[in-house]
């Protein structure tokens, strides 16, 4: 799928999401808190869709949101000024930031390697735009170890790409290191169903 096919297929979910985030909260906010509650100074959120990850951002100076769906962003706004965070969101392609280099603290992102048509290019450009002592922090869902799940989840594959734009069995760890990122810190969870992973830029 193209970018604009994506950002319509996110277009036509956006409302939902927005109405799910409570249970968001209960099955994804602890991994979100674990991953990002420590990221500082500027903080970049990319693919940031309904702002799920704002509210675990308390330690961020400001937080800049970007996603290429304009009604995700919506709701992102909404989400920044319910929490009366300083920050703001942007509709960009996450292959192409419209940012300096070198100009956030932390760059973070959620569940979002799977959606970028070249993941790899997305993630160099988390790196240039990553001060060089900053950090890269994701939070991924991937093919699970359990034979069961990964079964499901390869015979979902398909079918959910086409519909959601989302690889559903996809390996972010190994898409992090095909980027040429050093990878620290790997935690599977949820039946390894999803991964935090900290990454830092070359
Ligand atoms: C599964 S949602 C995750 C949203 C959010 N990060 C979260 O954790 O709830 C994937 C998001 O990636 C966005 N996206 C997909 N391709 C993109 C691209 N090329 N550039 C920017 N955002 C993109 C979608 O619009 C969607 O909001």
């Amino acid at each position: 799928m193209s970018a604009d096919d994506i950002a319509d297929a996110y277009a036509d979910v956006a409302d939902k999401l927005a109405r799910w985030r409570h249970l968001d909260r209960l099955f994804a906010g602890r991994y979100r808190r674990h991953q990002f509650a420590d990221a500082d100074g500027r903080v970049l959120d990319v693919a940031c869709g309904t702002g799920r990850n704002f509210r675990y951002l308390s330690n961020a100076r400001e937080v800049v949101g970007i996603d290429i769906s304009a009604d995700m962003l919506t709701h992102a706004r909404d989400e920044l000024d319910r929490l009366g965070l300083d920050g703001s969101v942007h509709q960009m392609d996450a292959q192409a930031l419209d940012f300096a280099d070198d100009s956030f603290d932390t760059v973070i992102s959620s569940f979002s390697t799977c959606t970028f048509p070249d993941p790899v290019a997305a993630l160099h450009e988390m790196e240039r735009v990553c001060d060089p002592d900053g950090e890269i922090l994701l939070l991924e869902h991937r093919r699970s170890d359990a034979a069961p799940l990964a079964w499901l989840q390869d015979w979902r594959a398909e079918s959910h790409y086409e519909k959601n734009g989302c690889r559903l069995n996809h390996e972010p760890v190994a898409t992090v290191q095909r980027a040429g990122f050093s990878v620290e810190n790997v935690s599977p969870a949820f039946f390894s169903l999803i991964s935090t992973i900290d990454a830092t830029p070359r």
